[in-house]
């Protein structure tokens, strides 16, 4: 799909089809009145038989319009104009891509924009079109013989902006929802991909891919004798149960000059969680493919960040591994030294993402970073407390927190803050070694984070709990791609403050 700004306040060019508003209560947005003189007042008499949308998010088509340089009219409705913001932006941009997916036009022009709307800049609104159209046109690279996924029509996007200057700014929106869309895109892709092809070498495949593609990424893969030489025995030890050979997979990515100090990602990519000797229960066992999924959506942040050319040092760390039970396998009561030298006995071996993460998170500090943000689908603890709605937002850094959860409200990709601290700590207290790897059931999320923040001591850190947001379950069973839209927006806000 191609998108592009034009300047048209008065819905006088010639396409497929126009996009336009209409409050609830009758009440026609911008260019809706437009078409409504160009018609002789077409949408008052539908108003008038009460076939005119005005429900949020609803629509309806209109074919061959008389008196109008479009082929095709649709109606999408607002709500009410006072309650009109960002989110309800989404929900009418959202109709209007379902709407166009189902009509015959390979051309449209976006009038909602037009609208007034007061949390939006130009720029946001032209971000939001092209993340809602990128993300509707996203097919699941499916393994079904037989059925071929059918072409979209729509080929062509355009949003109408005020004058020049919106015009411009709405271009550059469109290009960072475009990035943002490619970063979703790979991220879900990753995550789709059924964990007997999406391997831990498998991942670090597309890391180097990433790197060929992009000449501003550098990929390093460390195997298994590079991760023993590190001392990584935290990591390791949750890989030993696996015949897959784990890998850490590291991607610089240089934007600013070589001395800035960069912002380091790290994501836990658990390419499958069977639970180990703590084995899982079998009902949605298969959903613990997912559990790469702060690898994916890190390695697509990434991506986001290479196609803006962002001016800032970003560096990925991936830990990648199975977590698979055999007589190799580690055991509840096994301790493990840790990278920084913490040793961790192992009361689950279900909790295993914490501990292949704080080997990274010590890893890291070679970087000297700025900050660190690691992204792990941690804790079924994190569900529980928010549900698919929001990350948990953990951080020893108030001012980084702040950033990363406006950075949410801005993405529509929300974080909600959970607490840490010395409490949550002394629940992981071990009798035969320097902390349990586990807290007991109160508080799960808040303890796993308390664990890893053992390992962050002096780095200015922040954890998301992704468990809730990084896929949907049941008939939508599939990857969200969430919080790559978070994490390009925070680093977009890093790298205009130079
Ligand atoms: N990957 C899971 C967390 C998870 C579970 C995410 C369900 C999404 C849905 C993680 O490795 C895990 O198993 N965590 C355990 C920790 C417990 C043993 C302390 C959990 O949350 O049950
Ligand atoms: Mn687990
Ligand atoms: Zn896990």
């Amino acid at each position: 799909m191609e998108f592009k700004s034009i300047v048209d306040v008065k819905v006088s060019r010639a396409t497929g089809c126009a996009v336009v508003g209409i409050y609830e209560g009758g009440d026609l947005g911008f260019a809706a009145k437009y078409i409504n003189t160009y018609t002789q007042g077409l949408l008052t008499r539908l108003q008038k038989s009460g076939d005119c949308p005005g429900k949020l998010g609803t629509s309806l088509m209109l074919p061959d319009p008389e008196g109008v340089s479009a082929a095709r009219v649709l109606l999408i409705g607002l709500g009410t104009r006072l309650n009109f913001g960002r989110k309800q932006y989404r929900k009418a941009v959202q109709a209007a891509a379902q709407a166009l997916g189902k009509s015959g036009a390979s051309d449209a022009i976006n009038y909602l924009g037009l609208e007034e709307i007061a949390e939006l800049d130009w720029q946001y609104r032209a971000r939001i079109v092209a993340e809602v159209f990128a993300a509707h046109a996203y097919k699941i690279p499916h393994l079904k013989t037989a059925k071929k996924i059918p072409k979209p029509a729509l080929t062509q996007l355009s949003v109408a902006a005020v004058d020049r200057q919106a015009a411009t700014d709405a271009n550059v929106g469109l290009k960072i929802g475009t990035a943002v869309s490619s970063g979703m895109h790979l991220s879900r892709d990753l995550a789709n991909l059924p964990p007997n092809i999406c391997t831990p070498m498998y991942l670090s495949a597309r890391a180097k891919q990433l790197a060929r593609e992009w000449s501003s990424i550098r990929t390093k893969i460390i195997d298994e004798r590079g991760l023993k030489a590190l001392k990584m025995g935290s990591f390791l030890a949750v890989s030993q149960g696996s015949d897959q050979p784990p890998r850490l997979i590291v991607c610089e990515y240089r934007g600013a000059k070589r001395g800035k100090a960069p912002i380091c990602l790290i994501g836990k990519g658990i390419t499958f969680d069977s639970g180990g000797i703590s084995l899982k229960d079998p009902s949605a066992m298969d959903e613990m493919k997912f559990d790469m999924s702060g690898a994916a959506t890190v390695l697509g942040a990434l991506r986001a960040v290479a196609e803006l050319k962002l001016a800032i040092n970003v560096v990925v760390i991936i830990a990648a591994c199975e977590n698979m039970p055999n007589g190799r396998a580690v055991k509840p009561a096994d301790i493990v030294t840790s990278m920084s030298g913490q040793t961790i006995e192992v009361l689950n071996t279900d909790a295993e993402g914490r501990l292949v993460l704080c080997d990274a998170i010590t890893y890291s500090r070679r970087y000297k970073p700025a900050a660190i943000v690691d992204v792990a689908t941690l804790t079924g603890a994190c569900v529980i407390a928010l549900g698919n709605h929001f990350s948990g937002l953990m951080s020893n850094d108030d001012a980084l927190a702040e950033e990363l959860r406006k950075a949410g409200l801005r993405a529509d990709d929300r974080a909600w803050p959970l607490p840490i601290g010395e409490e949550y700590v002394d629940q992981l207290k071990s009798n035969f070694a320097d902390l349990a790897n586990i807290g007991g059931r109160e508080g799960g999320a808040c303890t796993a984070a308390a664990f890893l923040s053992k390992f962050a001591k002096d780095l200015t850190w922040a954890h998301l709990d992704i468990a809730g947001t990084a896929w949907l379950g049941g008939s939508q069973k599939g990857s969200t791609g969430r919080p790559v839209p978070l994490l390009v927006d925070f680093l977009l806000n890093r790298g205009s403050h130079g």
